[in-house]
């Protein structure tokens, strides 16, 4: 393909050298004069492994080289690729100023072409910017409307400084924020020969995906620090503990608890943050992402409280109370303490759990109900059905499959609030609200 790559830092000149050695004709526009004059050498404007020896071949071979004027290579290619940069501006938010710049170039550049062009966003933008701020300046540029001729994609650019030639050849995945079938294919021709998971998804998810794995990178670094920091005042090896750690794949490094869904509570999470965060306090070591998890979690409950004020004082149902399903406990449930959220708030509320049925419960969560919770056992509801019906917003933790299967049959019309992302409950006739989706 004909590639014209807008940005020549690090993810143009990477991307330009790389694309290059696939097969494809690159010409890098940037606004450096010296960065074009260092590609048109064949020296790579950026230290990084690999990257020298790439760009001297490309640019050898006549598949790489950089001019300045936009509109000339707007219009030998098939696609432009803009990968500018997208700094912090002063009230924290990113300064668009030149990705824009660009997709106003790109668009007046293609006034009086007639050839089909695809335009990829591969800089770092808020989500929604594409299919909105992009989209619009990309239209009123170009005097046409998108999805015929021109069309409008986001691709993130997932590379490592450092390794990023490794990183391009091998992509945890290629993500393709399509808004168009047209768009799609051509990028992924663009990354014919890399192998990866090819995603198709729309601009919004794409762009939220490049900042969703920046932030948790971030944590992730934060988290390894902070909790050694802790670890080491109680003379623990800190990197083998970390170590270890990270060797669990099932629970630890894996997708598990990465669903959005309720707090979380029961007998260990919380009271194991707060041990940590103890230790932290006795070693006068600064903890703030452990007490920030605990109001983050906190935040969360607060979301949902507030989510079912904004219907108005109407009966409610909670469907589960004890923290997790196929559990009778109780300790520390996020839903026991949604359950006297609500009943503070003078909501009428049934709740439906079979598991803390009072005449069954036995020993700790017997001592709980009593102790804690001893209004909760006039609360439960004996049918699941009769207590659908009576109520007019359903909350939905976690239930059994035939309780389940009273909110699938009389759920209809009745406000439902799904705690648990429980893709069933989509689709049955309620008018269906999630817990953050
Ligand atoms: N660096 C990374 O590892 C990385 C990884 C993934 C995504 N990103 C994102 O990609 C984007 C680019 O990052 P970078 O590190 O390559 O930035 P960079 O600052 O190294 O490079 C940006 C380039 O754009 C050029 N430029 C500015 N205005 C221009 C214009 N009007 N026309 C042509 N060129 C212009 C600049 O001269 C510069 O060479 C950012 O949004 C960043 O967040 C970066």
């Amino acid at each position: 393909m004909k590639v014209a790559i807008f940005g020549l830092g690090y993810v143009g000149a990477v991307s330009g050298a790389c694309f290059a050695e696939l097969g494809h004709e690159v010409v890098g526009v940037d606004v450096s004069e010296s960065k074009i004059a260092m590609i048109n050498r064949g020296e790579a404007p950026i230290v990084e492994e690999m990257i020298a020896e790439l760009t001297a071949d490309a640019v050898r071979l006549g598949r790489f080289r950089a001019i300045k004027d936009a509109a000339s290579a707007v219009r030998e290619a098939d696609i432009s690729l803009v990968s500018v940069g997208t700094p912090t501006g002063a009230d924290g938010t990113p300064d668009l100023t030149y990705v824009d710049g660009v997709v106003r170039e790109i668009g007046s550049s293609l006034r009086g072409t007639s050839a089909r062009h695809v335009v990829v966003i591969r800089s770092t933008v808020p989500p929604g910017t594409t299919q909105r701020r992009i989209a619009d300046a990309l239209e009123e540029a170009s005097g046409e409307k998108l999805g015929a001729r021109i069309h409008l994609a986001f691709n993130p650019e997932f590379l490592r400084e450092g390794r990023s030639v490794k990183d391009f050849r091998q992509p945890p995945f290629t993500i393709i924020g399509a808004m168009s079938d047209y768009s799609f294919e051509a990028v992924a021709e663009l990354y014919r020969g890399v192998e990866s998971e090819v995603i198709r998804t729309d601009p919004s998810t794409a762009e939220s995906i490049k900042l969703l794995s920046n932030a948790w990178h971030g944590l992730k670094v934060a988290f390894a620090n902070e909790a050694a920091r802790i670890l080491k005042s109680t003379d623990v090896d800190t990197r083998k503990a970390l170590d270890v750690f990270a060797r669990d794949k099932i629970l630890n490094i894996s997708p598990a608890y990465l669903r959005p869904g309720f707090s979380f509570g029961g007998s260990c999470l919380p009271k194991d943050l707060r041990a940590m965060v103890s230790l932290a306090d006795k070693a006068q070591v600064a903890a703030p992402i452990m007490r920030a998890t605990l109001a983050s979690n906190t935040s969360h409950l607060d979301a949902v409280v507030e989510l079912v004020r904004s219907f108005g004082r109407r009966p409610v149902v909670l469907f589960g109370l004890a923290f997790k399903s196929g559990t009778d406990d109780m300790r520390e449930s996020p839903f026991v303490a949604l359950a006297e959220r609500l009943i503070g708030k003078g909501y009428r509320l049934r709740i439906v759990d079979p598991f803390v049925d009072a005449s069954r419960l036995m020993g700790k969560n017997k001592e709980f109900i009593e102790r804690e919770i001893p209004h909760f056992v006039d609360l439960i509801a004996r049918d699941a059905e009769d207590a659908v019906d009576e109520a007019e917003i359903v909350i939905f933790g976690h239930a059994t499959a035939v309780d389940k299967g009273a909110i699938l049959e009389r759920g209809v019309g009745k406000i439902l609030i799904d705690l648990a992302g429980d893709r069933d409950l989509e689709f049955c006739g309620a008018d269906y609200r999630g817990a953050a989706w």
